[in-house]
């Protein structure tokens, strides 16, 4: 495993497991046991995907240390604001069965962002979190937080994949020292990802699949990567990544797969804002 070391000093891999979209406990707890026997340590969920109880189950038997587990879990808006985010911090942890998770995101920029955040702070400093840091935060969002937070964030967690690099966002990120990581780094299987030619061409050269050949672009980009699937075959495939390097040549051809916007929806609208109030509605607090 490669690790990135974030900006107060917390090694992170930067090879992770998802678990969004596998809301069935038993399933999830599953796909958590297989991708830890894969070899992955850093697990990526949130208080929205509403498993963090079977992966807290799958923590607590997997056999690995805790020490050696990298685990993200992320607030959902519902629980923001100082008081309710400090409780839902609490009830993270009790679902995860641990004293502790390694990096806690504010899952989305909306609401009352600064009043969770300093939750946040607090539970670092309380020693209960060893990173803090945001999700979907566009580069204006982001920059506002890193500058007038007391902790600035250590993460940002963004929709990053090859049609959509975040190539001006993390330039910002760069500059505030906090580290990128991609959501749906296969796009999904968007614009059909993994029948890509391009992709497909470039993996093959080093005998790789399409899947790898992207997430080993971002890799080498210096972005974290968290994929998901259900498919024991597939983590495994999906965590196989670390055996080759690809060329400048290679590199360059794929920047140029960039469409420069998201495949799922902007997160700087009204129109985002309002379906967020809708999954509030609901989803409930999610706690
Ligand atoms: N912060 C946020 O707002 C946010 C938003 C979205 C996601 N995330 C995080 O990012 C993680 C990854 O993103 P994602 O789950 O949205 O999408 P993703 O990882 O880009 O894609 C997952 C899809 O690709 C398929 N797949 C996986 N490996 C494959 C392979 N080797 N060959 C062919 N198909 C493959 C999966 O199917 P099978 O499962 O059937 O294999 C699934 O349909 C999430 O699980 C979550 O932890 C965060």
């Amino acid at each position: 495993m490669e690790y990135v070391t974030l900006n107060n000093g917390v090694k992170m891999p930067v090879l992770g497991y998802g678990v969004f979209q596998v809301p069935d406990l038993s399933e999830c707890e599953r796909c958590v046991l297989d991708a830890i026997d894969v070899g992955y340590r850093s697990i990526d969920t949130a208080q929205s995907y509403m498993n963090e109880a079977a992966v807290g189950n799958a923590i607590a038997k997997c056999g690995v240390a805790r020490g050696e587990l990298f685990i993200t879990t992320k607030m959902w808006i519902s629980n923001y604001g100082y008081e309710k985010a400090k409780k839902a911090i609490d009830n993270s942890l009790s679902k995860l069965q641990t004293d502790y998770v390694d990096l806690f995101l504010l899952h989305q920029p909306f609401s009352d962002v600064y009043g969770a955040y300093r939750a946040l702070e607090e539970a670092y400093k309380a020693g209960k979190i060893r990173a803090i840091g945001v999700s979907n935060f566009y580069p204006d969002r982001l920059a506002d937080i890193a500058s007038f937070s007391e902790i600035k964030p250590q993460v940002n967690q963004i929709e990053t994949h090859v049609f959509q690099q975040q190539k001006f966002a993390r330039e910002v990120l760069l500059r505030y020292g906090v580290q990128a990581e991609a959501w749906a780094p296969f796009a999904e299987g968007k614009n059909d990802f993994f029948t890509n030619s391009v992709l497909g061409e470039i993996g093959a050269k080093y005998g790789k699949t399409v899947g790898q050949a992207a997430l080993r672009f971002l890799i080498q980009s210096g972005v974290v990567v968290i994929p998901k699937s259900v498919r024991k075959e597939r983590m495994a495939e999906n965590f196989d990544v670390f055996d080759f390097t690809l060329s400048e040549g290679d590199m360059r051809e794929i920047e140029k797969l960039d469409k420069g916007d998201s495949l799922f929806f902007r997160h700087d609208t009204p129109e985002a804002v309002e379906m967020f109030v809708g999954l509030i509605k609901e989803r409930g607090s999610c706690s």
